[in-house]
């Protein structure tokens, strides 16, 4: 289960820095994409705080640069965790992704915010999807999760519309807000 120490993934294995989309740009986030990223996540807190445990920490440009420098640092291996930002074709920040090696063989997690001027257009959905087909064509990942709340309907659309299954709604910590305490466990398997 999560967090028992295992990785699915074998060192020297990890997802592309960059995966082209087109219209849609999905890289590892930059130390220069800091203070738009501190903009992106301050014009979007109203919603993200409902729904994310980190933003119940004080948003500050310093901890943007600080993460920012921890991400470049830590790449090919990412600590297990590979975050990428989702942009426009001019650049603009649409939201974040990340696929986090924490659940142990065979399965990762990918999680996702969206920049709450461009929900609604299907951003996250196809980067989510472009992303998982990335994460199951990986060796040893066999299964992809999204996790979420059972109370954020909308973080479950994008798991549905992937076609994802429920494998099961089963208590869990309510860490932010909006939280119902029950979470929904969504399975892609390879
Ligand atoms: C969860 C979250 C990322 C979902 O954002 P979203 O905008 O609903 O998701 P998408 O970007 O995939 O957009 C889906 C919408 O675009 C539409 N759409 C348009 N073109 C589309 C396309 N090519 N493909 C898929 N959907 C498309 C869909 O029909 C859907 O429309 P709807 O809003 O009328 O239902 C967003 O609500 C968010 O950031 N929430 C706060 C953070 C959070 O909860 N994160 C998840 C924690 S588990």
């Amino acid at each position: 289960m999560e967090g028992d120490g295992l990785a699915a993934l074998r060192p020297g294995i990890a997802p592309p820095q960059r995966i082209d989309l087109g219209d849609l740009l999905i890289r590892r986030w930059e130390p220069a994409d800091s203070s738009a990223r501190f903009e992106a996540i301050a014009a979007s807190y109203e919603h993200l705080r409902l729904w994310m445990d980190w933003a119940a920490q004080p948003i500050t440009l310093a901890h943007q640069q600080a993460f920012g420098e921890t991400v470049a640092k830590s790449w090919p291996t990412a600590n297990g965790s590979f975050n990428y930002g989702m942009f426009d074709s001019d650049g603009t920040i649409l939201g974040a992704l990340g696929l986090h090696d924490r659940l142990g063989p065979p399965a990762v997690e990918i999680g996702y915010w969206c920049h709450t001027a461009h929900t609604g257009r299907g951003v996250v959905t196809r980067c989510a999807g472009a992303l998982t087909e990335i994460a199951l064509a990986l060796p040893g990942v066999e299964r992809v999760e999204i996790h979420c709340d059972a109370a954020n309907i909308r973080s479950a659309a994008v798991a549905q519309r992937l076609g994802y299954h429920l494998d099961r709604i089963a208590p869990r910590p309510k860490r932010a807000p909006a939280e119902s305490g029950r979470g929904m466990f969504w399975f892609k398997h390879r």
